[in-house]
């Protein structure tokens, strides 16, 4: 089988990795790409590290035994707690993952204040720690753990009043303290984007990771020599094991266009 023409596997706890498959759609449009999103055990935010690095390795081996050539991380609550198991686990496979986008934030803030929004398991764990060790130095970051929004998102409810009002509670001490740069530190939240963008006026940059990662993806390929040498645009497939019946509904509104959703059986 002609590697180069394998599948790029992307995870997330559920349809929030859409708005990273965008960009990586985006960026290499040849590719083929299996996307999974393990819905029934979302939010992973409030879950055990060692349950989240369970799912991450069962998802990453059906990925695999459907030949993926590469791996995509797309939440940073995964991330957090199953990234560099994964790694270790499967060497010689590229595996791209992702973290709150700190480092662009703090070079462009002019307050001098970072708000950060993501899963209270992003927030906690060590390798945000780390992160904010080593970027977040002569800024001030203040988190705000989102419970709720992702649950918001899976179910399709971007504009619903609900929505707004977490969004507005969760917002509020971060403009208090003076941010003027957020970072969505959780793949559900670039959805909010229109309604946080209306929350917090335009003079607030909300920044998110999802372009970094597609370049990143983009450079590990290459040097691997991995990239699809096909000319036409590629497939995406989708995968999901939420228990609503409307999961096609919400795959497709968000990914922008009608797609078929396949049961997800792990
Ligand atoms: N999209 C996941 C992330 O980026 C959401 C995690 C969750 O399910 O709580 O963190």
């Amino acid at each position: 089988m002609d590697k180069t023409q394998q599948i790029i596997g992307v995870f997330d706890s559920g349809v929030g990795g859409i708005s990273v498959l965008k960009h990586l759609f985006d960026a290499l449009p040849k590719e083929n790409y299996l996307y999974l999103a393990d819905s029934k055990n979302a939010p992973y935010g409030d879950k055990s590290p060692e349950f989240i690095r369970q799912r991450s390795l069962q998802l990453t081996r059906f990925l695999i035994q459907h030949h993926a050539k590469a791996i995509v991380v797309a939440c940073n609550t995964a991330t957090a707690a199953a990234a560099s198991m994964l790694r270790e686990q499967f060497p010689s496979i590229p595996v791209i993952a992702m973290e709150p986008a700190i480092k662009p934030a703090v070079e462009v803030t002019k307050t001098g204040v970072v708000g950060v929004m993501a899963t209270s398991g992003t927030l906690q764990s060590a390798q945000f720690a780390a992160l904010l060790e080593h970027y977040g130095q002569g800024v001030q970051v203040v988190t705000q753990a989102c419970h709720g929004l992702v649950e918001c998102v899976e179910q399709g409810s971007l504009t619903q009043a609900h929505t707004r009002q977490l969004l507005e509670q969760y917002l509020q001490p971060l403009l208090h303290a003076g941010a003027d740069t957020i970072v969505l530190g959780c793949t559900h939240y670039p959805f909010l984007k229109p309604m946080i963008a209306e929350i917090v006026g335009r003079q607030v940059n909300l920044i998110d990771t999802g372009q970094a990662v597609a370049k990143q993806l983009l450079r590990r390929l290459s040097e691997a020599d991995l990239l699809s040498k096909q000319d036409e645009k590629g497939q995406v497939a989708f995968y999901s094991n939420a228990q609503q019946k409307d999961a096609a509904q919400v795959v497709s509104a968000l990914w922008g266009q009608p797609v078929a959703v396949a049961p997800l059986p792990i």
